[in-house]
């Protein structure tokens, strides 16, 4: 089931959904990217018990975690920094590590997590990229036939930062209770009409192969974003 929201302020939403999920103790995925930093800053300020709730990401730039373009780099700053303990566990993704084995080392601790079968996370956020990639998994790319792993190396980005990346898998996003698309603006308006404006999925649009399988689909949207739908 997709449910689509088109909201003057969906970041305010997005930020009330994960601190929900937060004070629930759930598994959650939080997105990289620029658009997620304001739902972030919102966040931190909210009254959400976060010693029970686990952090993971989506994906990351392999870049030092200190780097101006590292996903976990922004969330620290724009959240994780500002949280009260007891905060959330974190398991950040170790992409100074490379794409090949920073994946390896996320699959494992995925699977120690949440378990040995296809982990199930509560709730994954997602941003959407112009080009259509969710997560760092882009437009055709090898990344997105690979069905037997819920982490991935990514060697190369199909828009900036092109640096090599870590993601996690269709599957591991497919297996989520929730998946949540955080997007905004008239730039995208496009990207989410090819998404989520159809029925088929394609690799030429990674967004719209993100269907869980037994969990929700939520898209928040603002009325530029929603534009072209
Ligand atoms: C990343 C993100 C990526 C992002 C989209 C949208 O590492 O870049 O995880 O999937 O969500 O590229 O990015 P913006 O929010 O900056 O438009």
């Amino acid at each position: 089931m997709t449910e689509t929201l088109v909201l003057e302020d969906p970041a305010g939403e997005c930020a009330r959904r994960l601190a929900a999920a937060a004070s629930a103790g759930s598994h959650i995925a939080l997105t990289g990217g620029s658009t997620p930093r304001i739902a972030y800053e919102q966040l931190a300020t909210m009254d959400a018990d976060w010693s029970g709730a686990t952090l993971w990401f989506g994906d990351e730039r392999c870049v030092p975690p200190d780097d101006e373009r590292s996903n976990f780099g922004m969330a620290k700053e724009a959240l994780l920094d500002r949280l009260a303990d007891p905060g959330p566990t974190v398991h950040r993704m170790r992409g100074e590590a490379g794409p090949h084995a920073g994946a390896d080392d996320y699959e494992r601790e995925l699977r120690t997590a949440l378990g040995e079968e296809t982990p199930r996370l509560d709730l994954v956020l997602l941003g959407l990229g112009s080009d259509g990639h969710a997560a760092s998994l882009f437009p055709n790319a090898p990344a997105l036939e690979v069905s037997d792993r819920v982490a991935v190396g990514v060697e190369e980005a199909g828009l900036e930062p092109y640096v090599p990346r870590i993601s996690l898998t269709l599957p591991a996003i497919n297996a989520a209770r929730s998946v949540v698309f955080l997007v905004t603006g008239e730039g995208k308006a496009e990207a989410v009409a090819r998404a989520f404006g159809g029925t088929d999925g394609t690799p030429d649009v990674p967004a719209s192969l993100v269907r869980p399988h037994s969990g929700d689909l939520t898209l928040l949207l603002d009325p530029a974003a929603a534009g072209a739908l």
